[in-house]
């Protein structure tokens, strides 16, 4: 299968084809998620949450973004890979986020995405300027959830809805090939949708996204998260803690290893 590139999605959005992204920290999962058809693979800094057990999404450090980005870069052979910049890894200076960039495309992702609209217009125009492909992530955004007041949805009523356009306006022309929309009400994402020549890709934002992501351990009931935009379409926390309760019961009885798993 041919390799899923930027203009890819580009030519999704124009035949109106939807795409499906979903987060990958690892390399059986992203070859999983290969093998299934998913197109665009996140390397997340979700991964502070739900690899790492940090709380905060902004713990995760730029090593460790670069370490699980290699390993899922190294297990694709169709999926795009977008690389998340860690919170601390682009704020500073136009420079400081080139220098990030370099070292997640050095990793083996293939785009690298960053959060804020009209605030991170000129690191992202820098970044492609390095010649870097680069997705926005605009709505709620993770990193600065403190500064927003909590997981909650952005963009509701008329002010602030018009400031969700303005930044959507501004991803795109500092020249991202792609923008996610976090926690977005549907008829003002399918409005971003349709304005945006770009694709657009929802999480909590709606069917009028391009592109839809979710983290990979929430779509398969393995993070047991169940907020309302997550479907969940298994049920692994419960399948894997069964085998693993099992297998302890096993060893504590004496019945594993049998025969069959030991040698003669
Ligand atoms: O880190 C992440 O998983 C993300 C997606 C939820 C968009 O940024
Ligand atoms: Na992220």
């Amino acid at each position: 299968p041919r390799r899923v590139r930027t203009l890819t999605l580009q030519d999704f959005k124009e035949q109106g084809r939807k795409f499906s992204m979903l987060t990958s920290y690892d390399a059986l999962t992203a070859a999983i998620f290969d093998d299934a058809g998913v197109d665009v693979l996140l390397v997340g800094d979700s991964a502070g949450n739900v690899v790492l057990g940090y709380e905060a999404t902004a713990s995760i450090s730029h090593e460790a973004m670069q370490l699980f980005t290699g390993a899922v870069a190294r297990s694709v052979t169709r999926p795009l890979v977008i690389a998340d910049l860690a919170f601390g890894t682009y704020e500073v200076s136009e420079q400081q986020a080139v220098a990030s960039g370099i070292d997640l495309v050095r990793a083996g992702a293939h785009a690298v995405k960053l959060e804020g609209g009209v605030r991170s217009a000129s690191r992202i125009r820098a970044l492609v300027d390095a010649g870097i492909a680069v997705c926005g992530h605009i709505g709620f955004t993770p990193q600065s959830v403190n500064q927003l007041g909590g997981n909650r949805v952005q963009g509701r009523g008329d002010e602030a809805a018009e400031r969700l356009l303005a930044d959507a306006r501004a991803v795109q022309k500092a020249g991202a090939f792609a923008v996610v929309l976090e926690m977005v009400p549907a008829a003002l994402a399918e409005r971003v949708s349709a304005e945006l020549t770009i694709p657009t890709i929802g999480i909590g934002a709606g069917a009028g996204c391009d592109g839809q992501v979710l983290v990979w351990q929430d779509m398969a009931g393995l993070s047991g998260f169940s907020g309302r935009f997550v479907k969940q379409y298994a049920q692994l926390r419960e399948t894997l803690g069964a085998a693993a309760g099992q297998y302890a019961d096993e060893v504590r009885a004496g019945t594993f290893p049998d025969a069959d798993h030991a040698f003669d």
